[in-house]
């Protein structure tokens, strides 16, 4: 959560000031910057983002819509890259939840030093909820490749509100509300459906940059995403690699129950809720869950918003 931009002495306020916002989405005050209802406070730093970031051709940016499985496929896309350089017996993701391992983007320009994001070594391996059409000419033209991940829009919902909801001590944001504000396309982040047919329509333009990965489709077949990974990163597995078991160590590592079954993922007893973050990446992990939050009535209007924006773009949500 940022300051007000009020509150700041940002170069960029009065831009900021004079954007559209949406207050309803509790507790954040959001902006429309470029198309997406983004959180107030991190504009300067997409905009410092964007005129300032230099990539690497060997850079692999990992992107979503928020609550769409960013953190498995982090995790994922860490461990498939980095297989050479760390063992499975002491491996970063047994010790660091895997937004530590892959940072966003957007919180490195907020939070760190630009010295930090040269001193990293290649391959970079960072994460971006940033839609297409925002990112800078310098990522979308360079050789740097892109692993989105998308997901059921009512399940995505439902996992945003509950997320919310754990990091808010105020309880009076009620699911229905959120629902209103989800299907204006004016959630945080949103219009989910915007987002998402960017990099659904540049994947089918230019797949060799962008892997357009579901979150159902992981769930199903877990193995066969972190082979798509690793073949898209052109780091395919070889077959002393598939004998020796790497790549189920890999979806294990990165499975659900193992990462909640560890330390550094639990919540802690009495902890500070603004930093205590790690387990709020962990909830159920399943597909379907909309059907404990959503009538039927609600479903279907949300379906067929969906159906309607994504028309004729070959992609179903
Ligand atoms: P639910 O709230 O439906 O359980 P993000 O990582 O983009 O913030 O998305 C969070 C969603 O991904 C949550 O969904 C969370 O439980 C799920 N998730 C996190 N890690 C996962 C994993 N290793 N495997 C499957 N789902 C995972």
């Amino acid at each position: 959560i940022f300051l007000p931009i009020e509150e700041t002495d940002s170069p960029y306020k009065d831009r900021i000031l004079a954007l559209p916002q949406e207050k309803r989405w509790l507790p954040y005050n959001l902006r429309n910057y470029q198309g997406f209802w983004e959180q107030e406070g991190i504009i300067p730093y997409i905009i410092a983002l964007q005129n300032q970031f230099k990539p690497r051709f060997t850079d692999v940016f990992v992107a979503s819509f928020p609550k769409c499985g960013t953190t498995w496929l982090k995790a994922i896309a860490f461990s498939v890259i980095h297989r050479n350089k760390y063992d499975f017996v002491s491996h970063p993701l047994l010790r660091l939840n895997p937004h530590d391992c892959v940072n966003f983007l957007e919180l490195l320009f907020c939070e760190k030093d630009q010295t930090y994001l040269e001193s990293l070594t290649s391959p970079r391996v960072l994460g971006l909820h940033l839609a297409y059409s925002m990112l800078p000419d310098s990522i979308r033209s360079s050789e740097c490749k892109i692993i989105y991940i998308c997901r059921d829009p009512k399940d995505a919902l439902v996992s945003l509100w509950h997320w919310i909801k754990n990091l808010q001590d105020d309880r009076s944001f009620l699911f229905s509300e959120a629902f209103e504000i989800f299907c204006e396309g004016r959630s945080l982040a949103g219009p989910i459906w915007k987002h998402v047919l960017e990099y659904w329509n540049e994947s089918l333009k230019r797949p060799n940059k962008i892997l357009f990965l579901r979150y159902e489709d992981m769930l199903a077949d877990p193995l066969e995403s972190v082979k798509r990974v690793a073949n898209f990163v052109g780091h395919p597995f070889t077959k002393e690699e598939e004998i020796e078991g790497v790549i189920d160590k890999i979806v294990d590592i990165c499975s659900f129950n193992k990462l909640t079954g560890l330390d550094v993922n639990k919540k802690r007893e009495g902890g500070d809720k603004l930093i205590d973050i790690n387990h709020t990446f962990f909830r159920k992990g399943l597909a379907g869950d909309w059907k404990n939050h959503l009538t039927m009535e609600m479903a279907e209007r949300l379906d067929n918003i969906t159906r309607l924006k994504l028309e004729g773009s070959g992609l179903n949500l």
